[in-house]
């Protein structure tokens, strides 16, 4: 298994991963690839893939980004991680966090954080089993 950024052609099987979260419906191709187009824009902002005999079996994206505060000191966000279903609890999600967490080291950065919701009991001990901590609490209302 390697994990490497995505391309345009693996949009289609990175959200079906989605799935995983419950949602019923992801999104088109090309509405993916329009967005898709639109992060790689960012300056640090990556979908990465994991790749076992051509087979995409997780995902994750993560942005690294710029601060004013801490001395400036850079900071990493992880979204989006999933692994497909019938190959969960192989170590394929670990491989994936620890990549993360090399990448946001070398990239300076004071902190790796990361919002699941309350109701994903299983993710928080997966991350938790990974050194995560929980530390304050997340916030968010409908724009
Ligand atoms: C959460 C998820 C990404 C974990 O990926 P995974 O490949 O199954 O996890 P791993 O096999 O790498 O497990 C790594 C460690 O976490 C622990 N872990 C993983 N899933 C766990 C679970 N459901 N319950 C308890 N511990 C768990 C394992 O014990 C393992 O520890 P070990 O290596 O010491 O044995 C995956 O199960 C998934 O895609 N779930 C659905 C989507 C989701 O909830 N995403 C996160 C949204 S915040």
């Amino acid at each position: 298994m390697r994990i490497r950024k995505a391309a345009e052609r693996d949009l289609p099987a990175v959200v079906e991963l989605y799935r995983t979260f419950g949602d019923a419906k992801v999104l088109s191709p090309a509405a993916a690839a329009r967005i898709f187009r639109r992060m790689r824009r960012y300056p640090d902002f990556t979908l990465y893939v994991s790749v076992d005999e051509g087979r995409i079996v997780g995902t994750f994206a993560l942005l690294i980004m710029d601060n004013l505060a801490h001395m400036g000191a850079r900071s990493a966000v992880v979204e989006d991680v999933a692994v497909e279903p019938s190959l969960q609890g192989r170590g394929i999600g670990r491989a994936m966090m620890e990549f993360a967490r090399r990448r946001a080291r070398a990239a300076g950065c004071y902190k790796l954080a990361l919002s699941s919701a309350l109701k994903r009991k299983a993710a928080h001990r997966f991350y938790e089993a990974l050194g995560f901590s929980r530390h304050g609490y997340s916030f968010l209302v409908q724009p």
